[in-house]
C-alpha cells in the first residue's frame, strides 16, 4: 500500500507532436482503487508509463511514499503484454523479477505457480509465453506483476483481452486486495464495479475527477470526452438485448 503524488506532469513525445499530457496533477491515497478513463489517445498509457518510471516526463514530478514513509515503487502490467514476456516458459517469466531480487529457484517456482493460480492460469506454467493467446498472455503478465508485491499496482487495459469469466475473476481479485491500484481503461463497466474513484482524461488533460459512480452515469459529460455510458446503465443495451431474446424465442 502506498500514496502517490502526481505533480504537474506534462509530456511531449517529440517536438512536432501535440502534448500527450498537459499539466496533470492528482494524488492517490493508500489502498484506493483509481480508474483512469479516457478515449483512445487521451494519454492513459503515457501517464501509467510515467508513474512506473518507464518514461521520463518532459516536466513535473512523481512521488510514491510507502507505508513506512520511504520511497515506494510501482509495478505495471502493460497494455501489450508481449512487451513483458520473454523467458522460455511462463513460470520462469512470472518468477523473473523475484529471482533477480534473490529468491532461490525452488521458492521462485512455487511462488510463480501460486501467482499463476491466482489468475486461473496454473495450467499455463510450462508453456512458451510467445505461443499463448492474447488473454493468456494478459493473465501471465498480471501474475508477473502480482508476485512482485510492489507498493502500487498499475494495470493498463487489463480486461481488454480477457473472456467474461476471466474478467469477472480479475475484478474480484482486485477487489479483494488492499493494494493501491490504478487501472487505465475505457471499460467503464469495470470502473463502475471496481473503482472508488475515476479520473477522466481528455486530450492529455484531466477533464474531471470524481468518486464512483458520479460522472460515469452522466451521458452528456461522457459524450463531451468521446466516451459512452457503461453498458450496465445504458438503456439501449437493455432494449436491444430484450429484442434479441424475443426474436430468437419466435424463431422455430
Ligand atoms: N511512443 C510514442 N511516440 C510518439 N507519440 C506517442 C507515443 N506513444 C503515444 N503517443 C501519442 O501520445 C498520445 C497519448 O497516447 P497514449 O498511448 O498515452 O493514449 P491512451 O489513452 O493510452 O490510448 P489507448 O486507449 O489507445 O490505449 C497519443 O496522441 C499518441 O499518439
Ligand atoms: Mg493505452
Amino acid at each position: 500500500m502506498a500514496r502517490l503524488i502526481v505533480k504537474n506532469i506534462s509530456h511531449c513525445y517529440d517536438r512536432t507532436a501535440a502534448q500527450a499530457l498537459d499539466a496533470v496533477s492528482f494524488s492517490v491515497e493508500q489502498g484506493q482503487r483509481l480508474c483512469i478513463a479516457g478515449a483512445n489517445g487521451s494519454g492513459k498509457s503515457t501517464l501509467l508509463h510515467i508513474i512506473a518510471s518507464c518514461v521520463k516526463p518532459s516536466s513535473g514530478e512523481i512521488s510514491i511514499e510507502n507505508e513506512g514513509g520511504a520511497k515506494g515503487r510501482a509495478g505495471i502490467v502493460f497494455q501489450e503484454p508481449d512487451n513483458q514476456l520473454f523467458m522460455p516458459t511462463v513460470w520462469e517469466d512470472v518468477a523473473f523479477g523475484i529471482i533477480k531480487k534473490g529468491a532461490n529457484p525452488e521458492e521462485a517456482r512455487e511462488r510463480a505457480l501460486a501467482a499463476l493460480a491466482e489468475v486461473d492460469a496454473a495450467h499455463l506454467a510450462e508453456r512458451a509465453p510467445h505461443n499463448l493467446s492474447g488473454g493468456e498472455k494478459q493473465r501471465a503478465a498480471l501474475a508477473g506483476a502480482l508476485i512482485m508485491e510492489r507498493d502500487i499496482l498499475l494495470l493498463d487495459e487489463p480486461t481488454a483481452a480477457l473472456d467474461p469469466r476471466a474478467r469477472k475473476n480479475l475484478i474480484n481479485l482486485l477487489k479483494n486486495q488492499r493494494r493501491t491500484t490504478i487501472i487505465a481503461s475505457h471499460d467503464l463497466d469495470m470502473a463502475l464495479e471496481l473503482a472508488d474513484r475515476v479520473i477522466f482524461l481528455h486530450q492529455g488533460r484531466i477533464a474531471a475527477d470524481c468518486p464512483v459512480p458520479g460522472l460515469l452515469l452522466d451521458e452528456d459529460f461522457l459524450q463531451t470526452i468521446a466516451l459512452e455510458l457503461p453498458l450496465a446503465v445504458c438503456g439501449t443495451f437493455r432494449k436491444t438485448h430484450s429484442k434479441v431474446r424475443f426474436s430468437s424465442a419466435q424463431t422455430p
